[in-house]
């Protein structure tokens, strides 16, 4: 059956452009703010107080017309004063822009929200809290992706609602999926499945450094190939993480706070979990210990690893690939049907997300619930992950075979390299069910270091 209660359904940040402003989900401020329904999860209700969204306060409210957003405007935020150069994206209540400091130079990114609502408002600021607690996190770890660190942050309510400015670390390069479809991470020297595992060994290296610190406080929930940034500078390249507008304290969240809200983030990276919970609601997870654990650890995870899968599997299909050998031949082999397989998820995992946006936005919420309950909407998922891992571990099998030898195949180098990536897809990728032990983000970094694949974190591709 699926859940009659919407009110936990949460906005997802990053299908659409379009700001979804014919229905309403809750905001994250106002999933805390409200009184938890009568005792219905006392665990879960214990935890509101203990700051599950957010830090502490911080926020300059103010009240007048707000400057329009546009090159070469000046805004103020917090008593900092910003000049706007050009915008860098959109986000789905407002812009995103690069934007210098008057007083210092600095560049900094600038994101609005917009908001009718307190709510909306409150929302905005705790992303703008979590921003400010990253830095607090992480010290200068030069191994780590790109983080948006706080700069500041302020409230103008004007006269059609709140507008929230936060200034943030500009992290440079393009989102993951717009560098992919534009070819910008093709090497023309190397061949394309050895420059595809180096470059998803590299984002490996990198997110997983940060998720490291990261999950320590936050789960972050949108992970996905429009929230990963990627530059490539002089052959190296580097990777970063934006848009912690969905994170969760994971401290909470794991013992048991995420009773209080509903699956969030892009549909096309959710666990099996996230769409039970999404199709059947929250009495259905808590009644499966396996699924109830991968949704309260693995999230991050799992959707970090599908980026990653992505990147491997488009980059790898970007030339012929002729083999040189036997061993070869068959690595490709598994490579290609890996490929196959992820394809035919993402039309299976694309199609159903796009029924749900649809559906939101055209008020049909419980209507397309029903639907995906009825369909069984999580078992489908769970038979493409089975899949996908099968086809992973043919993939590595095949990649052990191949001469360690110095040179190893030709075209592709020796095998760690591959093997180590293919080893992290398999503690990263989740069917739900309790295989991977105690393996997480530390373990996926542990593979993918210097002395294990020969390359380091920040190598040139
Ligand atoms: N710190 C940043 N540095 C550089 N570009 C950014 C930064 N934050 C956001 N952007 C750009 O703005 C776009 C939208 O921002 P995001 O925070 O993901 O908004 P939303 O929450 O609506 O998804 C991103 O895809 C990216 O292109
Ligand atoms: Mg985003």
């Amino acid at each position: 059956m699926a859940s009659d209660d919407s009110s936990d359904d949460e906005y997802w940040g990053s299908y659409t452009r379009t700001p979804q402003e014919n229905f309403s989900i809750p905001s994250l401020g106002q999933a805390r703010s409200e009184p938890w329904p009568g005792g219905r999860e006392s665990e879960a209700a214990q935890l509101v107080g203990k700051e599950f969204f957010g830090g502490c306060s911080l926020s300059t409210t103010c009240s007048q017309d707000a400057t329009e957003m546009e090159t070469d405007a000046t805004v103020s935020v917090d008593s900092q004063t910003f000049k706007l150069h050009n915008l860098l994206g959109f986000g789905s209540f407002g812009s995103v822009w690069m934007a210098s400091c008057t007083a210092s130079g600095r560049i900094i990114a600038l994101k609005e929200v917009q908001s009718s609502s307190n709510e909306g408002m409150e929302a905005a600021m705790l992303e703008a809290k979590r921003l400010r607690a990253l830095r607090e996190l992480i010290q200068d770890d030069r191994a780590c992706a790109a983080l948006p660190y706080l700069v500041c942050a302020g409230t103008v309510l004007t006269s059609t609602g709140y507008r929230t400015l936060l200034a943030m670390e500009h992290i440079p390069g393009a989102p993951l999926q717009q560098a992919l479809e534009a070819g910008q991470l093709c090497a023309h020297k190397l061949h394309p499945m050895a420059q595809a595992f180096r470059v998803a060994a590299t984002m490996l290296g990198q997110i997983s450094a940060a998720m490291c610190h990261v999950s320590s406080r936050f789960f972050h929930r949108d992970v996905n190939s429009h929230n990963i940034l990627v530059q490539v500078m002089t052959g190296q390249l580097s990777f970063g993480l934006i848009d912690f507008g969905l994170a969760v304290d994971s401290e909470i969240w794991r013992a048991g706070g995420w009773r209080m809200a509903g699956a969030a983030g892009d549909g096309r990276y959710w666990t099996i979990s996230s769409w039970l919970l999404f199709s059947r609601g929250t009495d259905a997870l808590s009644a499966d210990q396996d699924l109830q654990s991968e949704y309260a650890n693995f999230i991050d995870l799992h959707s970090a690893g599908l980026s990653v899968l992505q990147t491997l599997a488009v980059l790898s299909k970007d030339g012929p690939l002729v083999p040189t050998c036997k061993e070869e031949e068959a690595a490709f082999l598994t490579m290609e049907h890996l490929g196959e397989v992820w394809k035919q998820y993402w039309c299976h995992a694309s199609a159903c997300w796009q029924q749900v946006l649809d559906a939101f936005n055209s008020d049909a919420r419980n209507e397309i619930k029903v639907k995906l309950a009825e369909e069984m909407v999580h078992d489908t998922f769970a038979a493409y992950f089975v899949r996908l891992r099968v086809a992973l571990e043919q993939a590595l099998a095949s990649f052990r075979c191949l001469p360690d030898t110095s040179g190893g195949s030709r075209v592709l180098g020796g095998p760690k390299l591959a093997c180590g990536v293919l080893e992290a897809l398999l503690i990263m990728i989740s069917t739900g069910r309790p295989w991977r032990g105690q393996a997480g983000w530390k373990e996926v970094g542990q593979l993918l270091s210097e002395e294990k694949t020969g390359i380091a974190s920040d190598a040139s591709v």
